[in-house]
């Protein structure tokens, strides 16, 4: 990334980076300022920003701007006098003045969605591998960031060993459920979830925020007729949504549902979210989808109530499209993991006879995706 020049505006306020490849881009004296990496501005050690937005001066400039050997571009600024140094690299990755696309309903471009035409190819990873593996690690961890689940062969056939698979790369999420939980049938249940009953597609615990954004699910015993798992991709349904309804996609992603959880008797859940969530400026973020918890829904006006139920029956709809979906029937030592983000997870009835005893725990995405970026920092995954 070789610089070709750097020009300060007239009032002194912003540079003109312009590199040899053609790219060029702006930045202000004050977001300069603001993301200095010298001493001064950044503890060396940890890289923490010394400085706050109050320690700016309002009249924030650029006195000077010199390029340097090795790819490197020395400020100085007034009028506080600080130096401070950025190299091309640093600058470039950070680039705000580039073209973007603020279309409504986008995807992080991490994100690759898919439909029942994944079937042939399930993301698996074998833990024996993965656990001893820093490439099968990341190989694994990846696939959940681009498809929202993957699957895990070869795991101990132990109860709690759920918790273990989600230590290797993260946090377990202890929850009123337990630090991990049981799934298979049980007289009086505290959820529907311990029944042979089907369960209709859904993220877990929407009523509670935040929400676990990881869920893993893990097989000891399964000798049932039936209840073989089902997976859609939220994010894949959101976007057909808003091609073929956009009037629904609005309504879903603009009005909160509630959601609430009172199954025992020392605990009571309730969150307000929509079922689509966007971030500020509109890319899907999130899916909470889950008819066993929905809650009255009260932040829809009298006027868009009918239209909203209209939207939220399409959404289940789609929801539960055989085209939309993939399913396997998990055996003992197999696991999968879900973004419950994202993925939704759903569950057919199986019979009364045999055995069925599934383990579940949950984590969190912000463990898994640190873990991940420590593995692609160091280059496991392109060595
Ligand atoms: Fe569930």
């Amino acid at each position: 990334m070789t610089l070709k020049s750097v020009s300060i505006f007239p009032d002194a306020k912003a540079v003109t980076v312009v590199w040899q490849d053609g790219f060029q881009a702006r930045f202000h004296a004050m977001w300069l300022r603001d993301n200095a990496l010298d001493a001064n501005s950044r503890s060396p050690g940890n890289g923490q920003r010394l400085i706050s937005v109050l320690d700016l001066s309002v009249d924030t400039r650029i006195k000077e701007a010199m390029i340097l050997p090795e790819e490197r571009i020395l400020f100085s600024f007034a009028p506080d006098d600080q130096l401070t140094e950025f190299t091309s690299t640093w600058l470039r990755q950070n680039a705000y003045d580039i073209e973007r696309a603020n279309e409504e309903g986008r995807l992080c471009p991490d994100v690759t969605t898919w439909d029942a035409r994944l079937q042939t190819q399930l993301p698996m990873g074998k833990w024996p591998m993965v656990e001893r593996s820093q490439l099968d690690m990341a190989r694994w961890l990846s696939s959940i960031r681009e498809l929202g689940f993957a699957i895990l062969d070869d795991i101990p056939i132990r109860s709690g060993a759920v918790c273990d698979i989600a230590q290797s790369f993260g946090y377990v999420r202890e929850t009123n459920y337990g630090r991990w939980f049981d799934v298979r049938s049980e007289v009086n249940p505290e959820n529907l979830a311990y029944t042979n009953l089907g369960l209709q597609a859904h993220t877990d615990n929407p009523y509670r925020d935040p929400v676990p954004t990881l869920q893993l699910l893990a097989c000891l015993e399964n000798t049932v007729d039936g209840g073989d798992s089902i997976l859609v991709d939220g994010f894949r349904v959101a976007r057909e949504l808003m091609r073929t309804d956009p009037e629904a996609f609005y309504l879903l992603s603009r009005y909160d549902a509630c959601f609430e959880y009172a199954g025992s008797d020392d605990v009571f859940l309730k969150c307000e979210a929509p079922m689509i969530g966007l971030s500020a400026d509109g890319e899907i973020r999130n899916v909470r989808f889950n008819n066993r918890s929905a809650a009255p829904f009260v932040n829809v006006p009298f006027d868009a109530m009918e239209a909203y139920y209209s939207a939220y029956r399409r959404f289940a709809e789609m929801i539960e499209d055989p085209s939309f979906q993939i399913n396997f029937k998990l055996t003992p030592g197999q696991l999968f993991i879900v973004d419950n983000t994202r993925v939704l997870h759903a569950r057919k009835a199986f019979s009364g006879s045999g055995d069925r005893w599934l383990q579940g725990c949950y984590a969190d995405l912000d463990g898994l995706y640190s873990t991940l970026a420590i593995l692609e920092r160091d280059r496991v995954l392109n060595a």
